[in-house]
């Protein structure tokens, strides 16, 4: 999400006649967008402002974007010394606005109001992380309100884009040469537009669904989407993808833990019963389709057999990958009221237990690649090897094999011959 909204702002920025640089040094403006989903978002930017500060020569303005930018907002300049604005999630099609006030009138400025109607989603070809690949937002925000989780609070409510709109952007998208797009949003399966338009005539027993059929119906190349919440999961979701080649081979549906008691805690609406129904589900498509998961080691109250429950799902669903994370309370959140009674040493037991039980897992589950051929788009010469290419698979690994570049933007066939944990190896067919 946060990749995106910076390919959205420097495209803004670009249309204003900024030249985007990477170079710190040589910049006037330094943007930080920032996110506070996990990490000690305010330690780190406390630090990267003081750099800045202290660095030589000319100082350049000091803008800070995302989700710490409209949780703190102004009292982000009293806590940390250097910022010249803040701006907030919805606030970031104004960012021109906020640069130029901070060159005419010094530090001070804050905007964290609303998203405008006629807000912008596409990003320039030249400001994309890739040029085959393109994230395309479907919904904003939140609404799940998981008792650990900031993100309601630092994205407000779901709001939906219409499905005309995200489809324009899409067969924009594959005028351009894009092979693959990402829907994205914080719940993409939640996903629930005010009007039915672009939708017309698209099956399916969701909105989403249909946007599915609808979105495959534009004949781009590739087409994944994450993250998917499992309560909203609806197995005509897994049609879709049978009846669409071009609908990929992976689902990122992030289970948090294997206990129903913790899982009540969060207030995730799913059990885990309900849970494995949907991965059974998947397990049995005719297509391999891939799963990642998110699971949190050490919630408040999480004993010894809530956590066994973890270790056993892990066993059960046989992930391809998992994001595995140390519960931290994050102020503001419902969880943050709870007693925090995990210790440090137990949380970080249980996180090298539950991941050394996935590795193993994981090394059962990717050997079925193993001699399989999977289609590749081309992305990039690998950073190791210049006679290496990198891209990623329909099932979403990173494989790595041999190709020269005129091969780059291209889906090919790649024989796999060798499986890491998070890469392939192999070559071409
Ligand atoms: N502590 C630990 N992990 C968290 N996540 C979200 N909030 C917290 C928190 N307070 C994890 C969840 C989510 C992922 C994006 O980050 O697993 O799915
Ligand atoms: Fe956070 Fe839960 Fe919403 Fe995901 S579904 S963004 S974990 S509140």
């Amino acid at each position: 999400m946060n990749v995106s909204d910076s390919e959205r702002v420097a495209t803004s920025l670009a249309g204003k006649g900024y030249e985007i640089t990477r170079d710190e040094k040589a910049a006037d403006v330094v943007l930080i967008n920032t996110c506070s989903v996990r990490e000690k978002a305010e330690q780190k930017l406390y630090s990267r402002v003081g750099r800045i500060r202290h660095s030589d020569g000319p100082k350049p303005v000091v803008g800070v974007l995302g989700c710490v930018a409209q949780l703190e907002g102004e009292t982000l300049f009293k806590k940390i010394e250097g910022i010249d604005f803040v701006l907030g999630t919805k606030a970031v099609g104004r960012i021109s606005q906020a640069i130029e006030h901070s060159l005419e009138n010094g530090a001070g400025y804050s905007d964290l109001g609303e998203r405008e109607p006629d807000y912008d989603w596409n990003v320039a070809d030249a400001q994309r992380h890739s040029p085959y690949v393109a994230f395309v937002p479907i919904i904003e925000g939140c609404n799940k309100f998981c008792t650990y989780c900031i993100v309601p609070f630092s994205r407000g409510r779901e709001v939906s884009l219409t499905a005309s709109t995200i489809i324009r952007n899409v067969l924009e998208l594959r005028r351009q040469g894009v092979k693959e797009i990402h829907l994205i949003g914080q719940n993409v399966n939640s996903y629930r537009p005010l009007s039915d338009a672009g939708l017309e005539g698209f099956a399916g027993a969701t909105p989403f669904a249909k946007l599915l059929r609808a979105v495959a119906g534009t004949g781009i190349e590739r087409i994944k989407f994450n993250t998917s919440f499992p309560r909203d999961f609806h197995p005509d979701i897994v049609d879709a993808i049978e009846e669409n080649e071009n609908l990929c081979n992976w689902v990122h549906l992030p289970v948090q833990s294997g206990s129903d008691k913790v899982l009540r805690a969060m207030r995730r609406g799913h059990t885990i019963q309900s849970y494995f129904k949907k991965i059974d589900r998947l397990k049995s498509s005719t297509r391999d389709i891939s799963l990642s998961t998110d699971i949190i080691v050490g919630f408040p109250g999480e004993t010894d057999s809530d956590f066994l429950d973890s270790v056993k799902m892990v066993e059960y669903c046989g992930f391809d990958s998992a994001y595995i994370f140390k519960y931290s309370p994050r102020p503001g959140t419902p969880a943050y009221e709870m007693n925090d009674d995990i210790a440090p040493e137990t949380k970080a037991e249980r996180f090298l237990a539950l991941e050394s039980v996935f590795r193993k897992r994981q090394t059962e589950v990717l050997q079925r690649y193993r001699s399989s051929t999977l289609q590749v788009l081309a992305e990039k010469s690998s950073a190791k090897s210049a006679t290496d290419l990198t891209g990623h698979s329909t099932c979403h690994k990173v494989v790595n094999f041999k190709g020269s570049k005129e091969l780059l933007g291209n889906v090919v066939n790649v024989s796999i011959f060798d499986i890491k944990s998070n890469s392939l190896f192999g070559e071409l067919c």
